[in-house]
């Protein structure tokens, strides 16, 4: 996997060394990506040092501990602790990925974490996810029908027709895929990236939902669904284990069948 670029407004100069408050354990270094627009200062990396004897196991862990021990003003996003919620994603030791979900003896070495490439940065791992969220409000991410439904039941599906939904609902948004592609990286202000596409999709797929032609009326252009080139940064990124590619290639494919 290539190592992917650095955040936007990233000229990184200085850095500051925080050695561990507890000396003599197993010691390793985290070198983690820092900016506060307010400061109006350029963005550094800073070293901590960190006791893996007194730390949990994840790199998550660490960075709770840096904040609890040795910097206050350290910012970054987290929720579950279990990998449910996406909003721990950034980029550690060159790809992206759940802080919650990676483990720190998997990564050798100095340690170093930016937030997700690509996105405009709030402050130190804390990238702007308005664009994000606003591309995901425009593919109307809820079920949608005409008909009415059954007088007095669910819109019930077959056990066949729930399969479908399997690869698709387990995405947790946290937009590892989209900041790791290419693609995504060149033209986010017009191609809605993996993340969103495969959350298109997952409504296409439902056979309770009843606008189908509109969703793919939408999703035509040359730049929103096209500019994915099949590179495959996407699949090989979701901590997820789930394939957008491959969700993208079936609303291409329903694009090209309703023609027929
Ligand atoms: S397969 Fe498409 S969406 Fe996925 S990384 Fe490649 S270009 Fe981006
Ligand atoms: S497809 Fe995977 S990487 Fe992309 S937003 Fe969903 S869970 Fe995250
Ligand atoms: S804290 Fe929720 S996914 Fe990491």
């Amino acid at each position: 996997m290539a190592e992917f670029t650095l955040p936007k407004n990233s000229k990184i100069k200085g850095g500051q060394k925080h050695p561990s408050p507890q000396p003599g354990g197993t010691m390793r270094n985290f070198k983690v990506y820092r900016y506060d627009p307010d400061s109006g200062q350029n963005p550094r990396y800073d070293t901590f040092e960190v006791n893996l004897d007194e730390c949990g196991p994840m790199v998550l862990d660490a960075l709770i501990k840096i904040k609890s021990e040795q910097d206050p003003s350290l910012t970054f996003r987290r929720s579950c602790r279990e990998g449910i919620c996406g909003s721990c994603s950034m980029n550690i030791d060159g790809r992206n990925g759940l802080a919650c979900t990676i483990a720190i003896e998997d990564v050798k070495g100095e340690i170093k974490i930016t937030p997700l490439p690509a996105m405009d940065v709030i402050k130190d791992l804390v990238p702007d996810f308005t664009r994000f969220y606003a591309q995901y409000a425009s593919i109307t991410p809820w079920l949608q029908t005409v008909t009415p439904p059954p007088a007095g039941k669910e819109r019930l599906q077959s056990p066949e027709e729930r399969a479908k939904l399997d690869g698709l609902y387990e995405c947790i948004l946290c937009a590892c895929c989209s900041t790791s592609c290419p693609s995504y990286w060149w033209n986010s202000d017009k191609f809605l990236g993996p993340a969103i596409l495969l959350q298109a999709y997952r409504w296409l797929a439902d056979s309770r939902d009843e606008m189908t032609g509109e969703r793919l009326d939408a999703l035509e252009d040359p730049f929103r669904l096209y500019r994915c080139h099949t590179i495959m940064n996407c699949a090989n990124t979701c901590p997820k284990g789930l394939s957008p590619a491959k969700a993208i290639a079936e609303i291409k494919k329903m694009e090209v069948e309703r023609l027929v």
